[in-house]
């Protein structure tokens, strides 16, 4: 491809670029002048390898000697020493490196007898591909070591290299650290480095750092060594494995620790500021719980003698497994007994499991290329559950899984504009594209179904033998499905095509609903793409199906006589049509049993019918994560207009009678969404009486607020007050009120509620002087996950002038941190009065917010999350307008919400 632009090319400007996929592309390829001018010189006519986007593979770096050196309080700068030893495996003109935003102030390569290759050509920065070019002629085959040195800025980001900062509690000074954070193309920002993943290798690190402070990397400290003026440097210990680029980390900070020990005699810490450490307790417990429970799942040990784990103040993801040294947003790692709530413990439960299991899936096996992060990504997703199931047993992980990850990726999955799991990613931007839901929570339902439907002994064993096959290197979905397939055959010795499945999963966008037709006591199955606009234009698709949108599914029905059996089991494979399930005369059946499979099903009418009388008699009798099933199902079916409302309406009336917190959170979502829909209809007001009569047995069992209940039921009660609130229940919106007076008053407020308080008694009371209180008390809360509540509290006000100013903290990086300014706002794009707001801010500062965010999927995600329910022509235009302008500023939903409870 190089080649062929480089032959191609004569001497007019527009061949000076690279090969531009898109318009989508236009505002990168202007940033490209400035390296076309470096390039003078070079005779126009000459083939330009460096505008290839992928490393050359004749040049594979075998050690990475790395020291680095941050100025936390002088220059806000560091330096860095490199040292490769690269071995160049075929004959190769200009090496070429990935650097970012760091100044290479001496570049030699240095043979295997030790003379240094003279340049025949100035060093250049190929800016477009990030890339750092030397040329030395032709390099020979053979050892040479690559030294490199280098300066950079630590201040103004969060990614890369860079400086956070805390105060402590009675002090002035905040206190510095320094801390990276690389996926997926940061590395570059820190070290000159080889920066695809499947590039792995040794780094032996080194940090120099004033004596005040202590280094971490993924290795173990191994030495800290005085070199004068109050400095020292800690040496880390030997690699002991190959790793990609994205993975590396080191930090330099004063932070204190907690540790213990796992089965195996693995050294386990938590990291966080001195005066919160008792915090870190409870990721200390569940963190070695889980590790030693994915060494026996994946039948591996740990890989490294330390894991460290580390609250980072200023983060922007959620968590990032850098291996041996986990680093976690705040609010994803520390649990203050007082002023935490149950959704935040099970986040840090479920976040120290995710980024564990990549410490096997991820590290250990790393994905060949990003076009397969869903491997890394939706498999993490999907074994969460299992770890967290494991450390805490009572609270229904599994069934957790369908509200939290099922149903919300079903909701994105069903229009025309979603995309496969699997598609081709190239640039920088591209990449970090793809760190959505689809990656995420469909990857890890369709991960989910497989294991159900392959059995559990053969999928386990399966990936063991995956990882055992790639231990230390990369590999791409077939191989897993290789790996999969061979287990499958041994144990169970049945006749499916693995890779065949699922590449009708991962392949093409969407998903089916499966149609069933009683026909006597048998069922007739068929399959349709499922899109949730009656109207929507299937050729307007961005993507192609290879499959022409049909799947091969593992359909799972039970009858109402055979609840006690297991499920009858029927593949339909994508070519059957009129597939038959043998049944009997039982009054009802259900389908997708525990809703394993990534498929809706819509019942003959008979069935809806019998199963809304069973659900009033008695709907114990359907288990818990079918009910919510039901009830998603018909929603969105009605939504498609492919099920009557009255139905689906019958099949809630039983909702008085539910006690579970599974189900009334699948009804949550969809009454929420048809409450939206409704705002505007004369029927709210019936709509709303319904609701409130619906949700009243429950407000009355939980009717106070600050009693200790079970963990799911803190989910429950949320759920309930919202719902109540929020159809105007006048009980629920004085209790609501009562509470927000009492948090300005400074008494205490469970923190399980304190998130509907704050936004009802806002909506209800939130001028000026209640929002500058609440505004003193966000500034004075030192907990994360409580400043993460009162920042929602206050974006609900009614007072335009007040959330305009609010816009202005956002941007104020002494009054909120860079890393909260996202949720701020998008806080503020979900209050109705807020909207508008966020959307003219979002159009009139698109460039500003690109230079100073960059092009990052939690910028986009804001534009998504702002836009997502526009539904008039009017905005239509807007958006048209917007995107015309700013091609680049579409990405995904981020999935980091599917988390999120209250
Ligand atoms: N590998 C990701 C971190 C990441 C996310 C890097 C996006 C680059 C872009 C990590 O394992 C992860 O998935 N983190 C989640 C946490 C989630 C499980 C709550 C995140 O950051 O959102
Ligand atoms: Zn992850």
């Amino acid at each position: 491809m190089a080649l062929f632009v480089g032959l191609m090319c004569g001497l007019t400007p527009a061949c000076v670029q690279p090969e531009i996929a898109s318009p989508a592309k236009r505002s990168i390829n202007e940033e490209t002048k400035g390296s076309v001018r470096q390039e003078r010189g070079r005779r126009a006519d000459e083939a330009k390898p460096w505008e290839e986007l992928r490393l050359p593979p004749a040049i594979t770096p075998e050690f990475y000697n790395l020291t680095v050196q941050p100025d936390l309080t002088g220059s806000d700068t560091f330096q860095g020493w490199a040292s490769i030893l690269i071995n160049v495996s075929e004959p190769i003109e200009y090496p070429r490196i990935h650097i970012k935003n760091i100044n290479v102030t001496l570049s030699k390569i240095i043979d295997d007898t030790g003379s240094e290759l003279v340049e025949v050509n100035p060093a250049f920065y190929y800016e477009y591909n990030e890339f750092y070019v030397m040329d030395v002629g032709t390099l020979q085959p053979g050892m040479y070591t690559w030294e490199i040195e280098y300066t950079g800025g630590l201040a103004g980001k969060i990614a890369g290299f860079y400086k956070s900062s805390y105060t402590v509690p009675g002090e002035t000074e905040p206190r510095y650290l320094a801390t990276t954070d690389f996926e997926p193309t940061d590395a570059r920002q820190a070290f000159p480095c080889f920066d695809e993943p499947n590039i792995k290798t040794f780094f032996k690190i080194k940090l120099r750092h004033e004596s005040k402070y202590i280094g971490l990397s993924n290795m173990i400290e191994e030495d800290r060594i005085d070199i004068g003026d109050g400095m020292v440097e800690t040496v880390f210990g030997d690699p002991e494995v190959k790793m990609s680029t994205y993975l590396v980390c080191f930090i330099v900070c004063d932070f204190g620790s907690v540790e213990g020990k796992t089965k195996s005699n693995v050294t386990f810490r938590v990291f966080a500021p001195e005066h919160k450490i008792e915090e870190a307790y409870y990721a200390l417990k569940v963190g070695i719980n889980i590790t030693e429970y994915f060494e026996e799942y994946f039948g591996l040990p740990y890989s490294l003698k330390k894991l460290d784990m580390i609250a980072i103040p200023d983060f922007s993801a959620g968590a990032m497994e850098n291996w041996g040294l986990i680093t976690y947003r705040e609010q994803y790692l520390l649990i203050d007994n007082v002023t935490s709530s149950a959704s935040y413990k099970q986040l840090v439960c479920v976040v120290v499991s995710h980024e564990l299991a990549h410490q096997w899936f991820g590290n250990i096996v790393t994905m060949d290329w990003w076009d397969d992060l869903w491997l890394n990504e939706g498999f993490a997703s999907y074994v969460e559950y299992l770890g967290a199931d494991q450390a805490e047993p009572t609270w229904q992980m599994q069934e957790q899984f369908v509200v939290n990850d099922l149903y919300s990726v079903f909701r994105l999955d069903q229009i025309v504009s979603s995309h496969p799991i699997i598609i081709d990613v190239n640039r920088p931007e591209e990449i970090s594209e793809v760190f959505d839901s689809i990656s995420y929570s469909k990857g890890a339902s369709v991960i989910r179904m497989l294991n159900d439907f392959m059995g559990e002994e053969s999928f386990k064993e399966g990936l063991q033998r995956y990882l055992k096959k790639y231990e230390f290197g990369n590999a791409k979905s077939a191989d897993l499905w290789e790996q999969l397939q061979s287990a499958y055959d041994d144990i169970v010795k049945g006749n499916l095509d693995i890779a065949d499945i699922m590449d009708t999963w991962t392949k093409q966008m969407g998903f089916p609903v499966v149609n069933v037709e009683k026909d006597m006591n048998d069922l007739v199955l068929n399959q349709d793409w499922f899109l949730v606009d009656p109207n929507a234009n299937r050729s307007a698709a961005p993507f192609e199906s290879p499959y022409d949108y049909k799947w091969e599914i593992p359909f799972s029905s039970k009858f109402q006589m055979q609840l006690d059996d297991p499920p009858n089991y029927q593949w339909m494979e994508r070519t059957d049509t009129d597939v038959v399930v043998t049944g009997d005369n039982s009054d009802w059946y259900i389908a997708n049993y525990e809703e394993k499979g990534y498929y809706r099903v819509n019942y003959d009418i008979a069935n809806w019918e019998a199963l809304s009388l069973q659900l009033n008699t008695d709907h114990t009798m359907i288990p818990i994560t079918d009910r919510s099933g039901l009830l998603d199902d018909a929603f969105n079916l009605a939504q498609a207009e492919q099920l009557d409302y009255v139905k689906v309406l019958d099949m809630t009336v039983y909702m008085d009678k539910e006690m579970e917190y599974i189900p009334w959170d699948a009804a949550y979502s969809n009454f929420m969404w048809l409450s939206d829909i409704l705002r505007y209809q004369p029927a709210f007001a019936d709509w709303r009486v319904y609701l409130q009569s619906k949700t009243k047995t429950l407000l009355n069992k939980y009717n106070d607020w600050s009693a200790e209940v079970s963990h799911l039921e803190n989910f429950l009660r949320t759920d309930i007050i919202y719902l109540s609130c929020s159809s105007g229940d006048p009980d629920c919106l004085n209790e609501a009120l009562t509470q927000f007076y009492k948090f300005l008053n400074n008494e205490t407020v469970s923190a399980n509620v304190l998130s509907p308080v704050l936004r009802f008694g806002m909506e209800l009371d939130g001028g000026q002087d209640n929002w500058d209180a609440l505004w003193e008390r966000y500034v004075n809360s030192d907990t994360s996950a409580e400043k993460s509540r009162i920042s929602f509290g206050l974006a609900r006000t009614r007072h335009v002038w007040l959330l305009s100013r609010y816009i202005e903290y956002a941007m104020d990086e002494s009054k909120i941190r860079r890393g909260d300014f996202f949720s701020v706002l998008s806080y503020i794009s979900g209050n109705p009065v807020g909207n508008p707001l966020i959307w003219d801010y979002i159009r009139a500062n698109w460039e500003y917010l690109v230079d100073r965010f960059g092009l990052s999927r939690s910028l986009g995600s804001l534009t998504y999350t702002t836009t997502q329910y526009y539904s008039t022509e009017l905005k239509l235009q807007q958006m048209e307008e917007f995107f015309e302008k700013y091609p680049e500023a579409g990405a995904g939903p981020d999935h980091a919400s599917r988390h999120w409870n209250a």
